[in-house]
């Protein structure tokens, strides 16, 4: 605010002196414009935090999507066009480990070759509390079976009731949920009680905060791989998402075995940029040199194959750990030459939900009244 207060004593002296009249409120127009433009930054500011996106894509991601909303007629060829823009632009990053990491983890996947590299990024953890192992009862031509992981602060018992009683409620025999939770020394009875009530909590003994982040999505993608190989498809949300399940399963449905089983696919960001400075995003040089992310999905929600999960799993211990965990899985997947698909159906603010029905999520639920009414309101209408 040091400008506007110059331009303020400025003012001042020259209304003294009583110089041409015109003077003072040109300044005055000045300093005016200049202190809307600091208030508008600040709102910015907080809309980005309230959506939790990369805030240079925010632009981007604010974008009203019904001006680019697909038909629900979309197919998978407009998908993969919009893709292949992306593997025109692919960047070279380094980041390490600096290996052919693609290789490594389809020599794995594919003939179980150990990776001769030394991992610099091991999850050493051990669950304190783990859930039941997934059961799907589906129909003999349903190749759909969904696992939902939804990204949960310990804290937040409330959030977790809330899903429970709502769209967590009544999930189909081709839909398992689960909880993904870190430890906090405050919640050890509560956490251990949703244990013994609802068995439906992974809960590995890392501290549950924001830099441990990615903790809790490799947490996810390795119970995914070794608890639920059954699931054909996980879908990662976060706790505060209200999913329209009835849509996603007809996506799903919709695409053949190859689609289904190379799916990586949500709200891409294409060149989002690297916060740095004080924010809790920001990232410093020394780990990652570079003004631009890879192209990546936006963490709120997105829909991974179980063989892409099971190539993300692999390569978790050779690449840094970042604990911003979309950019990493965007990083990751520039490694393994795995694509992020888009699809801006993976956004909507709730205030849209009864006018965009083709929409798979909606952001934003703090309190679970409102989760209960929209939800209440989707089912009426499915
Ligand atoms: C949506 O699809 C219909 C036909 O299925 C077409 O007439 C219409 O132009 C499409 N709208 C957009 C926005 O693509
Ligand atoms: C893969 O290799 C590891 C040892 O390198 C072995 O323990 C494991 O049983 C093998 N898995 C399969 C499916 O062959
Ligand atoms: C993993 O953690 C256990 C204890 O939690 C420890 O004993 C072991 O040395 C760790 N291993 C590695 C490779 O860090
Ligand atoms: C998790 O986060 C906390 C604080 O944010 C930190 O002290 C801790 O070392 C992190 N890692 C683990 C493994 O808990
Ligand atoms: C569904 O599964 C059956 C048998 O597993 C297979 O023959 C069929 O091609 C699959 N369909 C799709 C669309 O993936």
């Amino acid at each position: 605010m040091k400008i506007t207060n110059a331009f303020v004593i400025l003012y001042l002296k020259m209304f003294k002196k009583k110089i041409c009249r015109l003077m003072p409120i040109g300044l005055l127009t000045i300093s005016m414009i200049y202190v809307v433009y600091r208030a508008q930054r600040d709102v910015q500011w907080v809309l980005k935090s309230l959506l939790e996106v990369v805030p240079t894509n925010v632009i981007t991601a604010m974008v009203p999507p019904s001006t680019t909303a697909p038909n629900t007629t979309i197919t998978t060829t407009e998908i993969q066009t919009s893709t292949s823009v992306v593997s025109t632009a692919r960047t070279e990053i380094h980041f390490p480990l600096d290996i052919d990491l693609e290789k490594y983890v389809r020599d794995k996947l594919e003939k179980n070759i150990t990776i001769p590299v030394k991992p610099i990024n091991e999850h050493n953890f051990t669950y304190i509390h783990r859930p039941a192992k997934c059961k799907f009862t589906r129909t003999t031509e349903d190749n759909v079976t969904l696992l939902i992981l939804v990204k949960s602060s310990v804290r937040n018992v409330f959030l977790r009731n809330a899903i429970r009683d709502t769209w967590g409620q009544d999930l189909s025999g081709n839909v398992n949920l689960r909880f993904m939770l870190g430890y906090s020394i405050s919640f050890v009875e509560t956490t251990k009680a949703e244990a013994e009530t609802y068995n439906d909590v992974i809960v590995e003994n890392f501290v549950d905060s924001y830099p441990n982040n990615t903790l809790k999505t490799i947490m996810g993608f390795t119970w995914a791989v070794t608890e639920c190989s059954d699931a054909s498809t996980i879908l990662f949300i976060d706790e505060d998402h209200l999913p329209r399940l009835n849509n996603i399963l007809a996506y799903l449905r919709s695409l053949n075995r190859d689609q289904l089983g190379s799916l990586f696919i949500g709200y891409r960001l294409i060149s989002g940029r690297v916060y740095k400075g004080k924010h809790h995003w920001a990232i410093p040089k020394s780990v990652y040199p570079y003004k631009k992310w890879p192209p990546y999905l936006r963490g709120g929600a997105y829909l991974v194959s179980q063989d892409i999960a099971k190539q993300f799993s692999i390569a978790f211990p050779f690449v840094k750990y970042l604990h911003v965990d979309d950019s990493y899985l965007g990083i990751i997947a520039l490694k393994l030459n795995i694509k992020p698909q888009h699809d801006t159906r993976f956004m909507m603010v709730k205030k849209k939900l009864q006018k965009e029905k083709t929409h798979f999520v909606y952001n934003d639920y703090k309190q679970p009244g409102e989760l209960k009414r929209d939800w209440k309101i989707i089912k009426d209408n499915a």
